[in-house]
């Protein structure tokens, strides 16, 4: 029988990453200040996700997770808002179109401040200071000051998560994702795009079938469905003293929800079974991702599915797979196998972000397009052999025109990297790129339904 969970039950748990604040009363004040504050989302919101991402588990959805690496004070702006959510609603038609799937969008937004480091420390010119852990945690400049943990760094996170949530949730509901507009959007990304050729007929696919649904009379006047859209957030659950201040009993189900999204996900180097992480997230009742790195093994995968998710709830787990495009042809079959073994019902989605890093020349943490492009593709291949459903996809993406992954029709080189070289953390896709990698996703998904159908045609 598991031990009794309660909010603050991890802190009997070995914990990693763990910020080491000098005011442990001045931490313990703000948390229970945080307490006092009102939840981001509501249960109910969370359960819908739920739902969503159970009819991803079923093979009839599709998941499009994407986002910041690490959202920061300094780029806090309403419209970095809104361009990263203008190119989640773009990439999540193209690729209606090429899945002739719902799709369900979750934004690594709202919420996604706090980082996981590799080192404790960072050494420069002789002198070391705490890691950088991100801006709900320390500060990015490098001296004594930012970088020491400032408790009411969580307040400001607070309110920037409530203040995002708020402009997310009028933009989906109120007329800004309207399915024409944003079908316009893309038309202009085509003709400014150097590969605009490439995806032009698949655009003009997308016009054609608009045209013929007004021409029947479906309109986003008189479906709703095609001016509004259901948008989620999501965030790393790292940060746990904040977590558990933004878990509450739901009235309606009298159960726990951490509200301070509607989908947490473990992370890669805190998802040690018998952690402080993992024993947090079993409690709450959210749907959640878990972080598979080239490490986990199938017994540690199907103990974890065990410890959160022992009713084999279909949508409570996104398995998020982070290979590497090298090592997912030999990691991820047999994690696939074994999940499917156990008849766990899961989303397999796919991070082609995370283990596809490399230091340039100059120094930049970069990644290629063309590497995050392969290990998308062998997901998609691994998954048709296995037989499985391959779920969704996970970007660390911004809708601004920055210079951070290598690659892409704009051909961005090492010697554009320091050009604008925005992130707090990870390299992120700019909007073109992320634009083209939903062009590529949706020709695959739709060649291989193609397929499909003359196959059961000649059958
Ligand atoms: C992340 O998603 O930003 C991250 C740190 O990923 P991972 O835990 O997979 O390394
Ligand atoms: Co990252």
């Amino acid at each position: 029988m598991p031990q009794p969970w309660s909010p603050q039950s991890w802190r009997n748990f070995p914990i990693r990453q763990v910020p080491d604040y000098p005011d442990p009363a001045a931490l313990a004040a703000v948390e229970a200040r945080l307490k006092t504050h009102p939840p981001l989302v509501f249960a109910g919101e969370a359960r819908n996700l739920m739902a969503g991402l159970a009819q991803v588990a079923a093979g009839k959805a599709f998941l499009l997770q994407g986002g910041d690496c690490a959202e920061s004070f300094a780029e806090f702006h309403p419209d970095n808002i809104r361009d990263t959510f203008r190119v989640l609603l773009q990439m999540s038609v193209i690729l209606t179109f090429g899945a002739a799937m719902p799709i369900v969008k979750v934004g690594r937004i709202a919420g996604q401040f706090a980082k996981p480091r590799s080192g404790e420390t960072e050494t420069r010119d002789g002198v070391t200071l705490p890691s950088y852990r991100g801006d709900n945690i320390n500060g990015l400049e490098f001296d004594a000051a930012s970088r020491t943990p400032d408790p009411e760094r969580m307040m400001q996170a607070y309110a920037q998560s409530a203040a995002t949530l708020n402009l997310l949730r009028a933009f989906a509901q109120g007329g800004y994702a309207d399915l024409h507009n944003v079908h316009r959007w893309t038309l202009g990304f085509i003709a400014g795009s150097p590969a605009g050729e490439r995806y032009r007929a698949l655009a003009q696919r997308i016009t054609e079938t608009l045209e013929f649904m007004e021409a029947c009379g479906i309109t986003p006047d008189s479906t709703p469905q095609l001016r509004a859209t259901d948008f989620y957030t999501s965030h790393e659950a790292l940060l746990l003293g904040y977590e558990q201040a933004m878990t509450r009993i739901d009235s309606t189900s009298g159960e726990w929800y951490d509200t301070s999204a509607h989908l947490l996900w473990i992370g890669d180097r805190t998802r040690d079974p018998s952690g402080a992480h993992v024993e947090f997230c079993r409690g709450i009742r959210n749907p959640l991702g878990l972080k598979c790195g080239p490490s986990m093994n199938e017994d540690d995968l199907l103990r974890l599915l065990a410890v959160l998710n022992p009713e084999n709830r279909p949508g409570r787990m996104t398995l998020i797979s982070r290979m590497g495009a090298d090592r997912i042809a030999e990691k991820l079959p047999r994690l696939i196998r074994a999940v499917a073994r156990e008849g766990a019902s899961v989303v397999w989605s796919c991070d082609p972000m995370h283990a596809n890093t490399v230091t340039s020349a100059s120094g930049l943490k970069t990644r290629s397009f063309d590497r995050i492009l392969k290990e998308v593709k062998s997901f998609f291949e691994i998954h048709r052999a296995e037989g499985t459903h391959a779920g969704g996809v996970h970007f660390e993406m911004t809708g601004q025109n920055v210079t951070e992954c290598l690659g892409g029709a704009q051909a961005i080189s090492e010697a554009d990297l320091a050009s604008r070289y925005n992130t707090h953390c990870d390299p992120r896709l700019n909007a073109n790129q992320a634009l083209e990698l939903a062009f590529l996703m949706a020709e695959s998904l739709r060649a291989e339904r193609m397929k499909e159908a003359r196959f059961a045609a000649s059958a």
